[in-house]
């Protein structure tokens, strides 16, 4: 049987933190094996925040290599950067004609980060960030998109104006399903309940275990446990949140001593840093590799480039020729 189709992305933020890997590229990297996979680094979104570009192409190949170096296998993932491959933009002009401007100012995640970020005028191209996302979709016809649960409206927008499109000028594109990311959410190390790099709460997965002994021991804990014999709450803990996911073998031993108040926070911290070093250890080691041998890197971004755009191409072309652009 043909393998399904996936396409997921993220807009290059630069290096990621434990968050990004648990909240998506974990998953990205255990669905390469079932499904036809392919990742896109949505460079154009980030304009949808941020008009400052400076860094974009030195924050595009950070994220690239923590990537590659967290397991996505490019045998098996196809990468590239939206903005290489124009077809996005074509396609998103014609998706932008199928949908109506009342319905992209319903999309609650948007109106949530207007929130946020104390948006008051909201741009036009963010209004419509979920159309280009349509077409990033849409352009591969993935089948199923993993992602969490904020980006499920996104998907629902992409049904509909794939929909739309197939309706009015004959099929070209399917439904794509979200597959839902299993909704584990790292707290941030300032107790926040996620992490964030706007918010400077993270563990970078290229960080040294000297950084993140530094990083834990700065953590807030449980402010009722003050000193060792206190009883603590492991429940309200985001370090307990790192033990159940670094070090799920000990999670039993470390909630009764934490409760009873054997175990104190400076020990507690100290096991989690170790557990979160030795995971992070490999992908540290393989980071090395790629930044001393950075054209294989750039090799792997040419090569999904092309092969993407080979696809990207052959849908735009049944787009053109449904719509009769000939
Ligand atoms: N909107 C996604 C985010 O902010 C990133 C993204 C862009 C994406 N294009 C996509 C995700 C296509 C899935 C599919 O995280």
């Amino acid at each position: 049987m043909k393998k399904k189709r996936i396409l997921s992305g993220m807009r290059p933020t630069g290096k990621l933190h434990i968050g990004h890997y648990v909240g998506a590229l974990e998953n990205w990297v255990h669905l390469q094996d079932t499904y036809e996979s392919y990742h896109l680094i949505a460079d154009y979104h980030v304009l949808t925040t941020d008009l400052n570009t400076n860094s974009i192409y030195d924050d595009t190949i950070d994220m690239l290599i923590d990537w590659l170096s967290a397991g996505l296998d490019p045998l098996k993932s196809l990468i590239f950067r939206q903005s290489q491959i124009k077809e996005h933009t074509e396609l998103n002009l014609i998706f932008s004609m199928l949908v109506t401007v009342s319905r992209l100012e319903r999309n609650p995640t948007v109106k949530e980060q207007a929130r946020a970020l104390h948006i008051e005028q909201i741009i036009y191209g963010h209004l419509g960030y979920p159309v280009l996302q349509a077409a990033d979709i849409l352009l591969y016809k993935g089948d199923a998109v993993p992602v969490g649960e904020d980006q499920v409206p996104h998907i629902e927008i992409t049904r509909e104006i794939g929909r739309k499109f197939n309706n009015q000028y004959g099929v070209v594109f399917p439904e794509p399903e979200p597959l839902l990311t299993k909704f584990s959410r790292l707290p941030g190390l300032d107790g926040s309940a996620k992490m964030s790099k706007s918010l400077g709460n993270t563990i970078l997965l290229s960080d040294s275990p000297e950084t993140v002994k530094l990083k834990l021991r700065k953590a807030v804990t449980d402010p009722q446990k003050i000193r060792r014999n206190d009883p603590g709450r492991p429940e309200i803990c985001l370090i307990f949140a790192y033990h159940k996911k670094f070090n799920p073998e000990q999670v039993p031993e470390i909630e009764t001593n934490c409760r009873s108040g054997a175990l104190g926070c400076v020990d507690c911290k100290m096991k989690c840093s170790e557990k979160l070093s030795f995971f992070l250890a490999p992908i540290i080691e393989k980071r090395n590799y790629y930044e001393k041998n950075i054209n294989e890197v750039l090799d792997i971004l040419a090569d999904g480039e092309k092969r993407g755009k080979k696809v990207a191409e052959e849908t735009m072309s049944s787009v053109h020729e449904k719509m009769k652009f000939g």
